[in-house]
């Protein structure tokens, strides 16, 4: 199944539960939006384009079971499920993005009650099938970076799991294999959550792409050693100079690579691009619990002092001198970014 589905008869919004894998495959239920809003905060499900699209079943869902109501009630309902949802994760642009094309369909006064909450599950349903071609235009622009033979360092996940399916860096990879292309995949494990000793991996087996699962901190030892060709990650968020906002670690990586004259490349739909921001430092950095941090176990014992503190950014900040390009559904697009990013979203 994909990511997220949507259930037309009952009315709700399944979810692959990516806290589980690879160990187990278990789907999770949303009945309401506050579903979607805990699945969202726990990382039920997760990565830009996924949260975006759960975000705007999330608020079909606010909508589609009024017991008795109002188009005021309605309006008002909307919006406080806007809010929360808003606020489950601060920095992947596309969960604002879903939220805001909804609030468009709702907000047409000239909607019937029940009218709208049929447009807004047709618009999430949308929302999701589009992701899917836009993944797929990206893919195919991706691909013509990499060359036959290519070991790529690829950092957090980015595959089919993060959005609605086939992915965005993982996306690329995939389209490069299956025209045949002869890669190999060093997967950051990437620290605290394990998104690509978990998810990426698990990809990987059934997408039959050969790869290794590398300690974070051994990407430097690759790059310096010219056993990495490339490096490829997505974005949460793209300020418009072309700074971009993606899963802790990336920054270091592409440190690493930059010194080693290795080309780093991230791949997103232009829905991650926030032309309101100028520059990365203004983007919100998700800081997680420590726990994630400090639960770290070797043969079943806990490997930090009783009271150890932590510190848990979620993403960093790459700015854009250390990325050779930027891949959209709408082409690659190269330095400088501040002219040629805003100029390639703005066009229509
Ligand atoms: O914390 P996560 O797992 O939601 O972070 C995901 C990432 O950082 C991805 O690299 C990003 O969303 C882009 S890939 C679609």
């Amino acid at each position: 199944m994909r990511t997220l589905e949507w259930d037309d008869e009952k009315l709700e919004l399944l979810l692959i539960d990516q806290r589980l894998l690879p160990d187990q495959f278990e789907i999770f239920v949303c009945r309401t939006y506050q579903d979607v809003v805990v699945a969202i905060r726990d990382m039920i499900v997760r990565g830009a384009p996924a949260i975006g699209a759960a975000a705007a079943f999330g608020m079909a869902l606010a909508v589609c079971r009024p017991e008795t109501g109002t188009s005021d009630d309605l309006h008002a309902l909307l919006r406080r499920a806007a809010g929360d949802l808003l606020a489950s994760r601060p920095t992947a642009v596309n969960l604002a993005w879903g939220v805001q094309r909804m609030l468009k369909v709702a907000d047409d006064a000239a909607l019937t009650l029940s009218d709208i909450s049929q447009r807004l599950i047709a618009e999430a349903k949308r929302i999701a099938e589009e992701d899917v071609e836009t993944n797929k235009r990206m893919a195919v622009h991706g691909a013509a970076l990499i060359q036959d033979g290519d070991t790529i360092i690829h950092h957090c996940n980015t595959g089919s799991l993060a959005t609605v399916d086939w992915g965005t860096a993982l996306g690329v990879i995939r389209m490069a294999h299956e025209n045949g292309k002869r890669v190999h995949v060093l997967v950051d494990e990437t620290r605290p959550r394990l998104q690509g000793a978990r998810l990426t991996a698990w990809e990987l087996e059934q997408y039959r792409i050969p790869y290794e699962i590398i300690c974070d901190n051994a990407a430097g030892y690759f790059l310096r050693t010219g056993r990495a060709q490339k490096v490829f990650f997505g974005a949460d968020r793209v300020a418009a100079n072309g700074d971009v906002a993606n899963k802790v670690g990336s920054y270091m990586l592409a440190l690493a690579a930059h010194a080693n004259d290795v080309p780093v490349f991230s791949v997103f739909p232009t829905t991650t691009v926030d032309l309101n921001l100028e520059h990365g430092d203004l983007i919100p950095i998700e800081e997680r619990d420590c726990s994630e941090v400090l639960n770290i176990q070797i043969d079943g014992k806990p490997v930090t002092p009783k009271g150890a503190k932590a510190r848990n950014p979620a993403f960093d900040v790459t700015p854009n001198h250390l990325l050779t390009a930027l891949v959209t559904e709408k082409g690659v697009i190269y330095p400088p970014f501040w002219q040629n990013l805003p100029r390639t979203i703005l066009e229509t």
